[in-house]
C-alpha cells in the first residue's frame, strides 16, 4: 500500500507539469526531466518579447541582456558558483569537446591525463582524444564492479606529479553511484592536477555547492534539473581568464563570453532561470535564492529517498532481478537485468503499460563494460522531484508482471 509523504507536497509539483497529463509513468528522468510549465511559460515568453542582441541601446538589446545575466546568476546560485564564471553552451558533451581541446593546447609527451570507469563517455571520450592528439598519456581510475564504488585509493594509484587533469564524475547516471568527491578532487590537487567534474547527474539530485566539492571546472545541462536543453559549465573567473579558446576575431575576448561560440539560445537561458527558481521555490520562502535551493534539493533528495527505498525493498523480493546499483552513497538511479528476459523486453512491456524506463548503457559504456555488461546495460529507473508512490505502484507491477510474479 501507498504511503505519501507529508514533507514534500508532490501532489502540487505534479500539478505544474503538463506533460504528465499525458498520463506515463516518468522513470527516464536522467535522459531528460519533463519541464515545469513555468519553464515553458519563461521560454515562450523571450520568445515573444523584443529581443536582439546583448547590448543597452535598444530595449530588445537590453532585454537579451538582462536574460544572460540572470541565468549565469542563477546557475552560480543553484551551484554556489561565481556568476562571472559560467559558461553556457549547447550541452555538456559540446562544451567538454570545446574545453578539452582548449585545456590540451597545454599538453605534451610526458602530462598525463585521468579518467575514470565511473564516468558517461562525455566526460572520458573528450579527455582522452585531447591527450592522444597532444602524445599526453591516459591513465584509468577503475570503478568496483562489486560495490560500484569510485575509490580514493582507486585514484591514488593512477595519480602522479605529471597529473594535468582528473575528470571524474559527481554521480553515475548509470548506477547513481556518488564517489566522495571532495576526497578525490583532494588527491588530484595535491598532485598539482586540475579537476573537472561531470555534474549532469549530480546536479538533479542534490544540493552542490562547487567549492565544496573541489571542482575547478564544474559542468551540468538544465534539461537534467526540470530545464530546457542546452548545458553549463562553471569555473573560477580567474581560472578561464588563463585559458584561450579559439574564437572568432570580432567576437568578445572577455569572460565567459570567450567560451561562448555564437549568439547565445536567449530563450533557453530564460527557462535555465526559471528551472532554478523552481526548484528554489521548492525550498520554502526563507533565506535567499541559495538558501531556498539548498532547503529544496535536500527536500528532492529525501523524497526521491523514501521511494527509492521503497523500490528496493519491492526488489529484494522479486526473483531474477538483478539491482547494479549498489555504493553505499547514491542517486536515486537504479540499475536493472533480469535472469530470463533482456531488458530491452521489459522496457517495452512496461512501456505499455504507460511506464517509462529506459534501456541501455545510457553512453555509461565504460561502466557498463566493467560490470559485465557489455554495451547492452540494463533497464534504469529514475527518480524525479514528480515521482510519486502512485508512480511507484505502476512500476512494481509491471516489473512483478515482467518475472511472472503478478
Ligand atoms: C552524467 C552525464 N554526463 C554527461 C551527459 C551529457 O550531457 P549533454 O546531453 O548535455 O551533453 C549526460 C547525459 O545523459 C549525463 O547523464
Amino acid at each position: 500500500m501507498s504511503t505519501v509523504s507529508t514533507a514534500y507536497d508532490v501532489a502540487a509539483v505534479r500539478a505544474d507539469f503538463p506533460a504528465l497529463r499525458a498520463g506515463a509513468a516518468h522513470f527516464d528522468g536522467p535522459g531528460g526531466s519533463q519541464v515545469p510549465r513555468q519553464v515553458a511559460h519563461a521560454v515562450a515568453a523571450t520568445l515573444g518579447s523584443p529581443i536582439a542582441n546583448r547590448g543597452q541601446v535598444t530595449e530588445a538589446e537590453r532585454n537579451a541582456d538582462a536574460v544572460v545575466v540572470a541565468a549565469r546568476a542563477a546557475v552560480a546560485d543553484l551551484v554556489a558558483g561565481d556568476p562571472g564564471g559560467v559558461v553556457f553552451g549547447r550541452s555538456m558533451t559540446q562544451l567538454t569537446y570545446d574545453l578539452s581541446r582548449t585545456l590540451a593546447a597545454g599538453w605534451g609527451r610526458g602530462d598525463e591525463v585521468v579518467v575514470t570507469r565511473l564516468d558517461h563517455d562525455a566526460n572520458v571520450r573528450p579527455w582522452v582524444q585531447a591527450a592522444q592528439a597532444r602524445g599526453a598519456t591516459v591513465r584509468w581510475a577503475d570503478l568496483d564492479p562489486d560495490t560500484g564504488e569510485l575509490t580514493p585509493d582507486a585514484l591514488a594509484a593512477v595519480l602522479s606529479d605529471r597529473t594535468r587533469l582528473v575528470a571524474l564524475t559527481g554521480a553515475s547516471n548509470l548506477i547513481g553511484t556518488r564517489p566522495d568527491v571532495a576526497a578525490l578532487t583532494a588527491l588530484a590537487h595535491e598532485a598539482g592536477a586540475l579537476t573537472h567534474v561531470d555534474g549532469v547527474h549530480l546536479t538533479a539530485h542534490a544540493p552542490v555547492d562547487v567549492a565544496a566539492l573541489g571542482a575547478d571546472l564544474y559542468a551540468c545541462s538544465p534539461y537534467k534539473f526540470l530545464g530546457p536543453h542546452l548545458g553549463c559549465l562553471v569555473a573560477a573567473p580567474s581560472l578561464l581568464e588563463t585559458l584561450h579558446p579559439d574564437k572568432l576575431l570580432p567576437s568578445t575576448d572577455a569572460v565567459p563570453e570567450r567560451f561562448e561560440l555564437g549568439t547565445l539560445p536567449y530563450e533557453l537561458l530564460a527557462g535555465t532561470t526559471a528551472a532554478v527558481d523552481y526548484l528554489a521555490g521548492l525550498g520554502g520562502d526563507d533565506g535567499d535564492r541559495r538558501a531556498r535551493l539548498v532547503a529544496g534539493l535536500t527536500a528532492v533528495e529525501e523524497h526521491e529517498d523514501r521511494l527509492r527505498l521503497r523500490i528496493e525493498d519491492a526488489l529484494a523480493e522479486l526473483p531474477g532481478v538483478t539491482l547494479w546499483s549498489r555504493a553505499a552513497h547514491r542517486t536515486p538511479t537504479l540499475l536493472l537485468t533480469f535472469a530470463d528476459r533482456a531488458a530491452a523486453d521489459v522496457t517495452r512491456e512496461l512501456a505499455a503499460r504507460g511506464v517509462n524506463a529506459p534501456s541501455g548503457s545510457f553512453y555509461a559504456i565504460e561502466v557498463s563494460r566493467r560490470l559485465g555488461l557489455g554495451d547492452t546495460g540494463g533497464l534504469r529507473v529514475g527518480l524525479a522531484p514528480y515521482t510519486d508512490d502512485a508512480d511507484v505502484d505502476r512500476l512494481l507491477d509491471g516489473l512483478r508482471a515482467a518475472v511472472g510474479r503478478a
